[in-house]
């Protein structure tokens, strides 16, 4: 990418409003796990659901992770108090008043309909309410959104085959799948048929890989599964030919580096490889992944990771943002726009 400016005369000082004010694209973030404490609490009081933590503040204090797998088993507790149309809107709306804050112009929100649909919601409950809350979003908040339905990988490809059917029905409510949950031992080519048939039907395909998992899975991911972006995706860096050819196909990452911190990849923040993904030139954006949990939303995982490596500077910022507008599933249209609106924040920076 030929890129227009004279970064030279951003000084560092000025670096944090323009992260902040850029336009930008979230392509990384489960809903679910964009549920505070608080509206946990709100939502338990509600439908009436006993919670094993007295206060906000003992469930916050909960939120020490070591890995992945301790992450996700007080994630999916957090999500068991979701149980109406209404709630899932609750959850969704909540996230787009921030998202609007912090300059997100797209959103691509992953919602993982098998931990609702195992205690008895129906699919149609939760894709209703979080359809209205991204026509909401568009509509209040000019912010373009859409949904991609993740399939669990800790369970079986037989289950995920039979969630897409009951998605089916509601196939203009969600513009592709992706796959989530416990990496290591559910390789990608686990779901090799339900991906196949995802592209049948014209669905983007996505799949986290190679964040706690080999760089393997993240070939997998491309040669079996077909991905257009690879989720997390950091351990490529592990592998000298995968960088190349990411690079060379421009296969773009969705990176979340307080994520990262927080589940223990990185041992801290100033570890973190997000230069050397960009000195390499992979197609690398910056995301949230589950801001609830992690310490912060999309302008925080900017501020703290920008904060933390010197190596990055109004260059990385421009491409960062740049990286996730034309990443996105937008249209073309869309995207040249936010682009040029990109470009207008850059020149008057
Ligand atoms: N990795 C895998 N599955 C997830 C994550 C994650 O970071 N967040 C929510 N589900
Ligand atoms: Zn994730």
């Amino acid at each position: 990418m030929s890129l227009p400016f004279d970064f030279d005369r951003i000084t560092p000082a000025r670096l944090p409003a323009l992260l902040r004010a850029m336009p930008k694209a979230e392509l990384h973030i489960h809903i679910e796990g964009s549920l505070e404490p608080e509206l946990i609490f709100q939502l338990a009081q509600r439908n009436g659901i006993a919670l094993s933590y007295p206060s906000v503040e003992a469930l916050r204090a909960a939120y020490a992770f070591s890995d992945l797998q301790s992450f996700l088993d007080i994630y999916y507790a957090g999500a068991s108090v979701l149980l109406t149309e209404q709630d899932f809107f609750d959850m969704a709306w909540d996230y787009f008043e921030k998202a609007a804050a912090d300059h997100v112009v797209r959103a691509e929100l992953f919602f993982d309909p098998q931990t609702h649909t195992e205690r008895g919601v129906p699919m149609d409950v939760v894709l209703r309410g979080l359809h209205r809350a991204c026509q909401q979003a568009e509509r209040e908040l000019g912010v373009s959104a859409a949904l991609i339905l993740c399939f669990l990988r800790h369970l079986s490809e037989d289950e995920a085959l039979g969630t897409l059917a009951q998605a089916l029905p509601h196939r203009d409510m969600f513009i592709g799948v992706g796959l989530d949950s416990s990496e290591r031992g559910h390789p990608p080519e686990k779901f090799a048929r339900v991906f196949a048939r995802c592209r049948e039907l014209g669905m983007h395909v996505v799949a986290h890989a190679g964040e706690e998992g080999p760089p393997g899975y993240i070939r997998s991911a491309l040669d079996v599964l077909q991905v257009e972006r690879v989720d997390h995706g950091v351990r490529s860096l592990e592998d000298a030919a995968l960088v190349q050819r990411l690079a060379a196909e421009r296969v773009p990452l969705t990176v979340c580096p307080l994520s990262n911190v927080k589940l223990c990849v990185y041992p801290s923040m100033d570890q973190h490889q997000l230069p050397a993904l960009l000195a390499a030139g992979l197609v690398a954006t910056v995301n949230s992944d589950d801001p609830a949990y992690f310490g912060g939303y999309i302008n925080a995982n900017f501020l703290a990771t920008f904060a933390a490596l010197p190596q990055l500077g109004a260059r990385e910022a421009y491409t960062l943002a740049r990286n996730s507008l034309e990443a996105s599933f937008a249209t073309t249209t869309q995207k040249a726009a936010w682009v040029a609106q990109l470009d207008a924040c850059f020149a008057a920076a």
